[in-house]
């Protein structure tokens, strides 16, 4: 060879190794992590994109920050990973959304490591065969708008903390086995036409009365075995879906004297 052909492709091999570690995005401590997650999974199938060699935002079920690059988002949906939420998911400081959808084969209880998620505003595990108790740890992420944790094997009672979310809009947490009250601090929610569907337990007791100084847009509590007089939830100004069917309540409309104007759907027997 050439002495200038070799010095030529000596350049050009460097060129390229210079390029391949510019085009490389993604943080090397998230790379990191999802490596982790990938082999706490079991290294499924799902996850085959999730290549040490690559840019870890262009993973499959993954996004990032278009600024910083960081990992923002994960999210799976339609099956594809088994066993339990390991805890180095806990190891994605700057994530926002973290999603598990119809996930048959995920047991265990809810990580709680993602009690590390700071940042996290929008969580989703549902359609999963999770058990365990909502965590209380919730409360303190307090960032989280949404949280979905519907069709699942949940059991215990709801925890009173997650009114201390700020910024809480919708709530799901229907088709579980929960049990208990409803929790008395639900009147303290600080956002405006909150969601919340506790439908499908075994929920018992009365309904605080306190429920009528929040601000609910939605109310779904049908299908638990929730007693007494709910005739204060019609005050809700902005209220304009209840549904309380399928519970053990005794009271008479009757005592409702206006029902709010905005209400266009409400159902009880
Ligand atoms: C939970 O597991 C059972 C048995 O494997 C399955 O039939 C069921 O569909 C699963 N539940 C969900 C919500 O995926
Ligand atoms: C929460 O959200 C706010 C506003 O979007 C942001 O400034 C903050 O860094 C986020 N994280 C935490 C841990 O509060
Ligand atoms: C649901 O949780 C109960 C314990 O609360 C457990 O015995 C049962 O096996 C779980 N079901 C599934 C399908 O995981």
């Amino acid at each position: 060879m050439r002495p200038q052909l070799l010095l030529f492709s000596v350049f050009f091999l460097l060129s390229c190794t210079l390029r391949f570690s510019l085009s490389e995005k993604c943080h090397p401590y998230d790379k990191q992590a999802l490596l982790k997650i990938k082999k706490d999974f079991g290294n499924p199938y799902t996850l085959t994109s999730w290549d040490p060699k690559t840019d870890c935002c262009r993973w499959y079920l993954v996004k990032c920050d278009l600024v910083s690059h960081r990992v923002t988002q994960l999210f799976a949906y339609n099956g594809g990973l088994s066993g339990q939420i390991p805890a180095s998911i806990g190891n994605l400081p700057l994530l926002e959304y973290l999603i598990f959808h119809k996930q048959p084969h995920m047991t265990g209880p809810i990580q709680p490591a993602i009690a590390k998620l700071k940042n996290l505003k929008f969580l989703e595990i549902s359609w999963t065969n999770i058990s365990g108790s909502v965590p209380g740890f919730l409360g303190e992420l307090k960032n989280l708008t949404f949280i979905d944790l519907s069709f699942n094997n949940l059991s215990g009672s709801i925890p009173s903390s997650l009114s201390k979310l700020p910024d809480l809009k919708e709530l799901y947490l229907s088709r579980n086995k929960l049990t208990g009250s409803i929790p008395e601090s639900f009147g303290e929610f600080k956002t405006k036409e909150i969601t919340m569907d506790l439908s499908h337990n075994q929920l018992s007791g009365k309904i605080p009365i306190s429920l009528g100084k929040s601000d609910f847009g939605t109310i779904d509590f049908s299908r638990n075995r929730l007693e007494g007089d709910a005739s204060f939830l019609f005050r809700g100004t902005k209220l304009w879906k209840l549904d309380l069917s399928r519970n053990l309540l005794a009271f008479s409309l009757t005592k409702v004297k206006t029902l709010p104007e905005s209400l266009r759907y409400s159902e009880k027997s």
